[in-house]
């Protein structure tokens, strides 16, 4: 079930506002026009509240007098005073329109930035629904807060200050019973917050999670369809939708309460009032111009005080979406400092207590690059995730592939393969020992020239929705042209590309031509190649090939495998014998290194697996 996300705080714990001023950065270069367009909204709707005395001017005035022609003047008054009030309100309306899609547009790109900017340990941990809806409901949500409830919590607390002021003026005593249910509405308010706080950080995580089920479902389509899980997939929605949807209920249950205090209090005011002024203008203490005055500033209040209700649901709404959106900009990313923040205090004290043969005093940047291959030393780690008790994955690696050489790692299924290879390009980071790349420690080196020198294939072979040639190479940082793409084509065996309907150019992945498994593993060679790489690493790039086009792959990685220094995870004898040794790992060591003939004879695990003993 996917319901991984981030370690939320309570939400009771916070504070809505405290929350919602970290959005300040992003309104920041808005801010003249957000302010403008407030400013505006306060006239417009002030501008609303003249309407009650022009009334009074006409009750008291011209309706008294049987003056037609003054009757004819007040309306027209009215009338342009709607047309004012009606254009103010487009002309805000005008105003933050372009500025807040800008800021959603900002911020959309920094939380898409932060992705691919922190390791892959963060994505092992995040549920790939939960960022993708921080990515668009809650960005959604925030775009919607800065454009309505920010600037209406203002303007409606502004028009009711002022209408509040218009009403005592008029009649203080009856002012004052419209202010009586202010102070319990507070309560009501101040209780209503917290609660609703709550739900909406549930209901936004559930639809994290109900995101990641449809990206799931439609990822793995084929295994769904292939074992008829359909029925189990839609069940498994069904789940997640009916739990959304009760929580949704719950959110409009507390907004209907909400809504009917908020509603009810004023009206029984109003209602109060009018018994009370309709006496006092019985009695003669009251003109009837300011009692329609009085009762109609009332009415004009009456939006400003119930929208407040919704006004701050969608506040908090949106605090919860900033404290998700947050939650991802605040994971740490990966820092391009050769000994990297975080990890970096683990890893030096490791590699201070290992014996470092070849390890020269000079900074990593000058020295003098040895060609020493690939260097395990005392290599060990664990997962961040991984419970304090739980062994390593890996322990003690001692590994040295020598420049030129081809090793293969064998092991079983779950022996830690796929994660010695990551540890070289530092896609994780080593928790002790350290690696060494033509003796300089990956750690000083720094991930960019890390990630230069060592070049991968893994077993998913992943190809984006792009060109086959932009495909390929982006093994090159895109440097690499026409020459490099034809030449890295060729070394991985996959002329077939010149077979495609636009060659090169045919858009491959998701949105372009389906390839068939062969094809994209070669693809994948070619754009692990086509930069010329110092190192390459491949996991498995056999994985789950039919003989003919293992053949095929097995006679492109020949070719690749003869000019660089490679690891390769290799299942089956025939790829194994492209390696000059074997490496058997085991247990989480490396039991075995030798040539496979030597370890066939020597070592019955290892004999076992290449006899079939696990997959492939
Ligand atoms: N991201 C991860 N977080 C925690 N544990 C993991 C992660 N990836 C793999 N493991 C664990 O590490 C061990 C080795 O996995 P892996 O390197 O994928 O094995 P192999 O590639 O040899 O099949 C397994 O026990 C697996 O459960
Ligand atoms: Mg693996």
């Amino acid at each position: 079930m996917p319901t991984t996300h981030a370690p939320a705080k309570e939400p009771g714990g916070r504070s809505a506002v405290r929350t919602l001023t970290r959005l300040w950065p992003y309104v920041r270069p808005v801010r003249t026009r957000l302010f403008s367009a407030a400013l505006v909204a306060i006239v417009a709707s002030c501008t609303g509240l003249v309407f009650p005395l022009v009334l009074k001017w006409m009750v008291d005035g011209p309706v008294a007098d049987r003056d037609t022609g003054g009757v004819w003047l007040g309306a027209l008054l009215l009338l342009v005073l709607g047309i004012v009030e009606a254009l103010l309100f487009g002309f805000r309306r005008w105003l933050v329109a372009r500025p807040l899609a800008g800021v959603e547009a900002a911020m959309r790109a920094d939380l898409f930035r932060h992705l691919q900017r922190v390791p892959v340990a963060f994505h092992d941990r995040w549920a790939s629904g939960q960022l993708l809806s921080r990515g668009t409901t809650d960005l959604m949500l925030l775009r919607m807060f800065l454009a309505f409830p920010l600037t209406f919590l203002v303007v409606n607390g502004a028009t009711i200050v002022v209408g509040m002021v218009i009403l005592l003026a008029q009649e203080w005593t009856l002012g004052l019973v419209l202010l009586a249910p202010v102070l319990p509405m507070v309560g009501f308010l101040a209780f209503f917050e917290g609660r609703y706080a709550a739900v909406a950080r549930r209901a936004q995580d559930q639809v994290g999670d109900l995101t990641t089920v449809v990206e799931e479902s439609v990822l793995g389509i084929r295994i769904i369809k292939g074992f008829g899980r359909h029925r189990s997939q839609a069940r498994a929605f069904r789940e997640l939708s009916r739990t959304l949807r009760g929580t949704e209920l719950v959110k409009a249950r507390l907004l209907a309460a909400i809504y009917g205090v908020i509603m009810t209090l004023p009206e029984l005011a109003i209602g109060a009032a009018l018994v009370l002024g309709s006496v006092q203008v019985a009695d003669g203490g009251l003109s009837t111009g300011t009692l329609v005055a009085f009762l109609s500033t009332a009415l004009a209040l009456r939006w400003p005080v119930e929208s407040i209700g919704f006004l701050l649901a969608m506040s908090q709404e949106a605090a919860t979406a900033t404290e998700r959106y947050f939650e991802v900009l605040d994971a740490e990313p990966e820092t391009d400092a050769g000994t990297g923040a975080g990890t970096g205090a683990v890893g030096e004290a490791a590699v201070a207590s290992v014996p470092a043969p070849r390890r020269s005093g000079a900074p990593p940047a000058t020295a003098p690059a040895l060609a020493d291959g690939i260097r395990f030393d005392a290599v060990e780690f664990r997962y961040p995730d991984a419970p304090d008790d739980a062994p390593p994955v890996l322990s003690r690696i001692d590994l040295h592939i020598r420049t030129g050489e081809t090793m293969a790692l064998v092991g079983a299924t779950g022996s830690g393969k796929t994660t010695l290879t990551a540890l070289v390009p530092r896609l994780h980071e080593v928790t002790g020992g350290r690696i060494t790349l033509d003796g300089e420690d990956i750690a000083t080196l720094g991930r960019t020239r890390v990630r230069a020198l060592v070049s991968m294939a893994f077993e998913e072979p992943t190809l984006f929705s792009a060109s086959v040639g932009e495909n390929v190479l982006m093994g090159d940082g895109g440097n690499g042209g026409e020459g490099a793409l034809d030449r890295a084509l060729a070394v991985a065996q996959a002329e077939f590309v010149h077979a495609l309907p636009q060659g090169a150019d045919t858009q491959v992945g998701e949105q372009g031509l389906s390839l068939s498994g062969g094809q994209r593993q070669r693809l994948a060679l070619a754009r692990a190649v086509v930069g010329r790489p110092r190192f390459l690493v491949l996991d498995d790039p056999l994985s789950a090939l039919d003989v003919h086009t293992e053949a095929l792959v097995e006679a492109a990685l020949r070719r690749v495998l003869k000019d660089t220094t490679a690891l390769v995870v290799a299942h089956r004898p025939s790829t194994v014998l492209l390696a000059d040794r074997v490496a058997l790992l085991s247990g989480g060591r490396v039991t075995a290194v030798g040539t496979h003939h030597e370890l066939l004879r020597e070592n019955a695990e290892y004999a076992w697996l290449m006899s079939g003993g696990t997959e492939g």
